[in-house]
């Protein structure tokens, strides 16, 4: 048997409770405190598990000695201050995306948890999604071939949020996705966009994203468009796929499609381009939740003392390339160069 850890979530809005859920699911992780600053949403949870504790004083956790790790599921504006206050207390730490509202805060954050030795994971779910983990296999196994260009598409009516724009509230998920299928953060990026409905909060947001390898990226976000649509596009030299995650069905889609340029060619009248229409293949998936699978990793990190898939430094690359998209904006679209933190580790 593993050793057992004992969690508190604070944060039980909207997705707190999917947390607390899937931490309570798991063998060996006892779910013991749920923090909120509203007391509807305890009286709901309680309902739900009889046995969790809750208190509208997130310290009460950390005072717990109990308490091995606390998740944080609250607004990003407050996940640094909650964030340092646990790593203080010796406690592990799982923040929800995105890692914090600043660059600066994530540094912070990072520090914090070095010096307490402790874990910092970010919820960054999609590294944590198998079809995710099917397209990065065939992508580091050169099933697609080289990688010319990768697009996703995050769009659909709603929810309009007052607190932060589009770009902070959808991004987080693709900027991550993208760093980890291409194993590097962008080395560049331009991006528009535009508040259509709320004066100063922009509604819809297009980021151009320069990777190492001459890799392209493309992201529309958007809280204002007719279709929920999250697809993403991988097209390489051999090979191209799409992912569906809208879809209940045939989420991923290889396609054996490409464009060969024939080797001998004499004159310029005789260059010839060759399409390969192949198979296409629809991969079995593994059906198992995200979240769930998130909630076991950070456990058995903490167990390990090993880094998190999605640590502190993953958080901060997706946090950089967000600030430049929102300085891009601001700029009418002029190329932001990002540090690439991964050298300066
Ligand atoms: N991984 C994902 O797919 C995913 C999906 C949705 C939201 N999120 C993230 O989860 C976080 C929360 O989002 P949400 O949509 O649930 O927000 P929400 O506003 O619905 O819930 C936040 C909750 O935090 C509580 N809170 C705020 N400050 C607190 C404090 N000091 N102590 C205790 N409770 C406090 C609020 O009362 C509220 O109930 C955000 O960072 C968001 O980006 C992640």
């Amino acid at each position: 048997m593993s050793e057992s850890i004992t969690v508190g979530v604070i944060g039980v809005g909207y997705w707190g409770p999917n947390l607390v859920r899937n931490f309570a699911s798991l063998r060996d992780v006892n779910a013991k405190w749920a923090a909120d600053l509203s007391t509807e949403r305890l009286d709901h949870m309680r309902t739900l598990y009889p046995k969790l504790e809750t208190t509208t004083n997130y310290q009460d956790i950390l005072d717990d000695p109990e308490v091995d790790a606390v998740v944080i599921a609250t607004p990003a504006d407050t996940h640094c201050k909650l964030a340092c206050e646990a790593l203080d207390r010796g406690k592990h730490v799982f923040v929800e995306k995105p890692m914090a509202s600043s660059s600066e805060d994530c540094r912070r954050m990072i520090q914090a948890a070095e010096k307490a030795k402790k874990q910092i994971m970010v919820g960054h779910t999609f590294l944590y999604n198998s079809a995710l983990h099917h397209i990065k296999r065939l992508i580091d196994d050169g099933e697609l071939g080289e990688i010319f260009y990768v697009y996703i598409n995050r769009v659909n009516l709603g929810l309009f949020r007052e607190d932060c724009n589009v770009v902070w509230d959808l991004a987080p998920h693709d900027v991550a996705i993208l760093n980890w299928l291409l194993g590097n953060p962008p080395r560049s990026l331009t991006a528009v966009g535009h508040s259509y409905v709320q004066p100063g909060i922009e509604d819809v947001a297009f980021v151009n994203l320069q990777y190492p390898n001459n890799v392209m990226a493309h992201l529309h976000v958007s809280w204002l468009d007719p279709n929920k649509i999250r697809t993403i596009t991988v097209v390489g030299s051999r090979k191209m796929l799409m992912y569906d995650d809208v879809s209940n069905t045939e989420k991923l889609r290889v396609y054996d499609k490409g464009v060969n340029v024939l080797p001998h060619y004499d004159t310029f009248g005789e260059f010839q381009l060759s399409y390969r229409y192949g198979d296409i293949s629809i991969p079995r998936l593994d059906e198992g939740e995200p979240l769930k699978n998130e909630a076991e990793h950070f456990a058995e990190c903490i167990r390990q003392n090993k880094a998190p898939r999605s640590d502190g430094y993953n958080g901060l690359e997706v946090v950089e390339a967000l600030e430049a998209a929102c300085r891009s904006i601001a700029e009418d679209g002029r190329s932001i160069e990002l540090p690439g933190v991964r050298s300066s580790r």
